[in-house]
């Protein structure tokens, strides 16, 4: 059964893997942790047999008008189940009415975004990747 959890309490490192599947360079579970620490938001969807966490949300907020969602994953063992969906829903809903609500997604994202109401925009980023 998969469980949701906005809680980070007793989540450790090994709990984290297998995500950031495609990525040039996989961050480490700590770097992982210490991202869903530091976030304003977080919600985790646990597998309650394993206890791995098998899909993540997190957001950045000033809880006034503005929120970013860096990320969202779901390991690919647990995709098209709609856990994605359903973290979405409660981000969404964790963050409330702000003036804006921002995400960057590839082009073939942008149909399962918009299912929440999004709409695409264009935007302006840096990238560095770190040692
Ligand atoms: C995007 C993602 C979070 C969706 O999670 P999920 O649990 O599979 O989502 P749901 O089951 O609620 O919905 C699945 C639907 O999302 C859409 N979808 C998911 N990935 C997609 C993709 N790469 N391209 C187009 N549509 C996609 C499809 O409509 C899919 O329906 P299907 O399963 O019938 O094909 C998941 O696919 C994932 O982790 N992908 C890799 C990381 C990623 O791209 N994250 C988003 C960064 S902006």
């Amino acid at each position: 059964m998969i469980v949701y959890t906005e809680s980070l309490s007793g989540i450790t490192e090994d709990q984290l893997s297998g995500f950031f599947v495609g990525w040039v360079k996989v961050p480490p579970r700590a770097v992982h942790l210490k991202v869903l620490e530091n976030s304003s938001h977080v919600i985790l969807a646990k597998d309650s047999e394993t206890g791995q966490v098998v899909g993540f949300i997190n957001a950045l907020s000033d809880a006034v008008m503005t929120a970013y969602i860096p990320m969202l994953e779901v390991l690919p063992d647990y995709q098209s189940q709609g856990i994605g969906t359903e973290l979405m829903k409660r981000m969404l809903a964790k963050l409330g009415n702000l003036y804006m609500i921002d995400l960057l997604c590839d082009a073939d994202l942008q149909p399962f975004y918009g299912r929440f109401g999004m709409q695409k925009t264009t935007g302006m980023m840096i990238r560095t990747m770190h040692e």
